[in-house]
């Protein structure tokens, strides 16, 4: 009984991970040499609360409830064992109280009430995000996507550097 158990939890585990990989991206997370540029574009300020589409093991969404005044930040997860991880580190690196990861799918978690966005998916993805980010995301409200910049919009600041990762950050018409 407990090996059937534990084969369909690896089961649920791989699938999970499999159809994250097809719906947004498979897991690779963000540099950690690039976490500071990334803080730095998103630029949050306390009573600010942020998102992180497709948060991984939630490497950027604690580092920023760590280091910021975030009101909350969030991590958004397809693949359970992604967000087993991410929720479990959280407990151990003390950013529990101030960061928070969901199970779900990006591509349906509400994004009204959020001041900034982090994404890393494939640039599919980036395509096919842009009518809610248009929809739902309130004036003012940031996004910085790594490496892919989001097609169609004009970035307010596009980092390229030679030999590092691409960085680009969006704000939303006032
Ligand atoms: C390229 S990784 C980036 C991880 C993390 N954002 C980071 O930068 O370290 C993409 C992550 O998004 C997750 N993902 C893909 N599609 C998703 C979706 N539709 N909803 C939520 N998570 C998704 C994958 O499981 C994976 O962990």
């Amino acid at each position: 009984m407990f090996m059937q158990f534990l084969f369909v939890l690896l089961l649920i585990i791989v699938a999970s991970a499999a159809y994250a990989g097809h719906k947004g991206a498979p897991w690779v997370p963000t540099w950690k040499k690039d976490m500071e540029r990334v803080k730095r574009l998103l630029d949050l300020q306390s009573g600010d609360a942020f998102v992180e589409l497709g948060c991984g093991n939630g490497r950027v969404t604690r580092h920023l409830a760590k280091t910021t005044d975030v009101r909350h930040a969030i991590g958004v997860e397809l693949s359970l064992l992604q967000w087993l991880v991410a929720r479990l580190q959280s407990r151990l690196d003390g950013t529990a109280g101030k960061a928070a990861f969901v199970l779900g799918d990006a591509f349906k978690h509400d994004l009204s009430e959020y001041d900034a966005v982090y994404l890393f998916l494939m640039p599919e993805a980036y395509k096919k995000i842009v009518p809610k980010f248009e929809q739902e995301l309130k004036p003012g409200a940031r996004v910085v996507s790594y490496i892919w910049p989001i097609p169609g919009w004009e970035p307010t600041v596009a980092e390229q550097p030679e030999g590092a990762s691409n960085i680009y950050l969006y704000q939303r018409p006032l």
